[in-house]
């Protein structure tokens, strides 16, 4: 959501500056620009759009001069998406301009404020009062003014800043919203991740709360906002810069899919050891463990999908009662939570502004949290008492699928390692489990071999204009991932209902030829999903059904089938959930959606 970048150097900005915006397209946006110092003064170019539009506005950059500037891709939260909404934002008089991710609170406050003193503002948005103040408050040093205009703000913000009087510095800050300072030889960068800069530098600082970055060309020189000094780390990151590429697939999402054996692979196999879990992560005694009373899950999106599933899980494994809860929900309703409770959180990007926040309740309230996060070093991730990361890889296609099969993957690690520690789980089922657990790869790998079965079955249903999933217990739970990726990437209007629910309304929205999609793996319940597939097949359903390839019974009600392997009933999920991923994919490609990048959405939601 919303992608900053910056440069300064020796070397034209624009083309660094248009590249990096690229590799932040995954974040979602609605309009792009650039802003450089071309030696006189600050130029801007900005348009509604994709990036082919800036591009396109700009020459591929070859029309902009300067060896430092700004740029941002822009999610719009306050105003409308248009070019003059879009940031780069610059004050009154044209000599200060910035780009921001977040949100200012008391924007509102403060603009009435500035327009009382005669300021004029150009755009809707609340980042020009940050441009706006720094003029206002301007007394010739860009540093100190940038201290004073942030203890004016409330709200999140990561903020770059260029000055037309000072060719020579970018001026950095964060709080809440994510930043990095790429250092190269000669030039340094800032970015909102590391695609953007990958191709340059993989030496990294990673921007704490309140810190602010200046960077020369020469120098990066990182102070509070006491203008005292911070010393930091240098972190080199040890992507491989082919994982934030196509790599010949036509989307990242078709790769991520694909990816899914290899990063289940990599998230488990380090953690089994002899066929024990070993979760060195987890600083619990198993006293601490048995003294929890609850498991509270937090999450947003897919990531949330899991935590419903891992609600299942951990009942079934440890008889310890579960809430999974959204985390915008959690964070308004005073919930009861202790130290009693172990709150897991989970999240692809770690930098989910709901995710947070209700981590940070839980902690307020005593509660251990323990965090699931692909991306290290993200703020959720350092914030958490303990972290298990995912390694996933970077995730780039704003709809996840091997982040939420990694999640999975370690929802099943925490609930075999506690089962374990607790002794609510038979030394010889923990070890057929653990067994279990290390063959998904290769089942994912024979379901994704069998993927034309789901690409022809999305040839035949791609004009579907509703779709229902249904199941029950943990089918029922992955129905909500299967159904949110069909429609965010797809637009079809689709719904996850659990199929006892059925009768108590939506089977009235059941027409000939509505597409209904069952998931029937659960074993102990398949004889009663078959009975609700029944109910909807006789008024008038197009029923696909997605089981077991030991249960062909299901064909006698369902007009299309998919099989897939055998595996211990709360392990499907991983399963179950590649040819639903495939599915959304597919149809979304011969509706000729833009897969990677659907409307209106962002991979990282940083506000809330
Ligand atoms: C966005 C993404 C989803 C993701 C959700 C939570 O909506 O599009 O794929 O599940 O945010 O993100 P997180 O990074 O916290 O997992």
């Amino acid at each position: 959501m919303c992608g900053i970048v910056g440069y300064i150097g020796y070397e034209q900005a624009a083309p660094f500056l248009l590249g990096g915006l690229e590799k932040l397209e995954y974040r979602g946006y609605d309009s792009a620009g650039i802003c450089l110092h071309d030696g006189q003064e600050l130029v801007v170019k900005k348009a509604k759009g994709k990036l082919e539009e800036l591009k396109k506005l700009t020459d591929n950059g070859a029309c902009l001069q300067g060896t430092v500037g700004i740029g941002h891709t822009r999610w719009a939260t306050h105003g409308e998406p248009s070019d003059v909404n879009a940031h780069p934002h610059l004050s009154d008089s044209c000599r200060f301009a910035v780009v921001h991710n977040g949100i200012i609170e008391n924007y509102l406050q403060l603009k009435d404020y500035l327009m009382s003193k005669g300021v004029s503002f150009r755009s809707k948005t609340d980042t020009e009062v940050v441009a706006q103040l720094i003029e206002y408050y301007d007394e010739g040093d860009l540093v100190d003014t940038v201290i004073k205009v942030l203890a004016k703000l409330d709200g999140s913000y990561a903020l770059g800043v260029i000055s037309k009087d000072n060719p020579d510095e970018i001026i950095a800050v964060r709080k809440e919203s994510p930043l990095i300072i790429g250092i190269g030889e000669h030039e340094n960068y800032i970015a909102s991740d590391v695609p953007a800069i990958l191709a340059k530098t993989r030496k990294i600082y990673r921007l704490e709360n309140n810190e602010i970055a200046i960077l020369r060309r020469d120098s990066v020189q990182i102070i509070n906002t006491d203008k005292e000094p911070v010393t930091k780390e240098i972190e080199t990151v040890n992507w491989d810069i082919d994982a934030a590429e196509k790599g010949g697939y036509e989307h990242f999402m078709f790769k991520e899919i694909m990816e899914q054996p290899k990063a289940i692979h990599d998230t488990i196999a380090p953690r089994i050891k002899d066929g024990k879990i070993v979760l060195d992560e987890i600083h619990l005694t198993a006293e601490q463990i048995r003294s929890f009373r609850k498991i509270n899950l937090l999450a947003c999106g897919s990531a949330y999908h899991v935590g419903v599933v891992a609600k299942y899980v951990f009942e079934k494994l440890l008889r310890i009662p579960v809430e999974a809860d959204l985390a915008s929900e959690f964070r308004y309703r005073d919930p009861i939570v202790d130290e009693h409770t172990l709150t897991i959180v989970i999240s692809q990007s770690g930098e989910t502004a709901d995710t947070k926040e209700a981590m940070k309740e839980a902690k307020r309230r005593g509660s251990h949290v323990i965090s699931i996060v692909n991306v290290v070093g993200s703020a959720i991730a350092c914030e958490s008492d303990d972290v298990i990361y995912t390694w996933a890889g970077p995730e780039i296609a704003v709809a996840t699928t091997k982040a939420y099969s990694t999640q999975l993957a370690v929802i099943y690690l925490i609930a075999l390692h506690f089962g374990e520690l607790l002794g609510t789980l038979a030394p010889e089922e923990y070890s057929r489990y653990v067994e279990e657990l290390q063959t998904l790869p290769d089942k994912i790998g024979q379901i994704l071999k069998n993927e034309e079965k789901v690409q022809y079955l999305a040839s035949q249903l791609f004009n579907s204009r509703d779709v229902f999933f249904i199941g029950r217990n943990i089918d029922y739970a992955l129905c909500l991932e299967g159904s949110l990726k069909l429609k965010e990437i797809s637009y079809i209007h689709s719904e996850a209902y659990a199929a006892g629910e059925l009768k108590h309304g939506t089977i009235s929205l059941i027409e000939n030829g509505t597409l209904v999609i069952a998931l029937a793996t659960h074993e102990p319940l398949i004889a009663k999903t078959i009975s609700n597939m029944e109910e909807v097949r006789t008024r008038g359903a197009n029923v696909l059904c997605l089981a077991c390839e030991d249960h062909p019974e299901v064909e006698k009600v369902a007009q299309n089938t998919i099989y897939i392997p055998k595996a211990c009933d709360m392990m499907l999920p991983s399963l179950a959930v590649v040819p639903l991923q495939l599915f959304a994919y597919y149809v979304a490609s011969l509706k000729g959606c833009d897969i990677d990048k659907p409307r209106n959405l962002a991979k990282s939601v940083t506000v809330e």
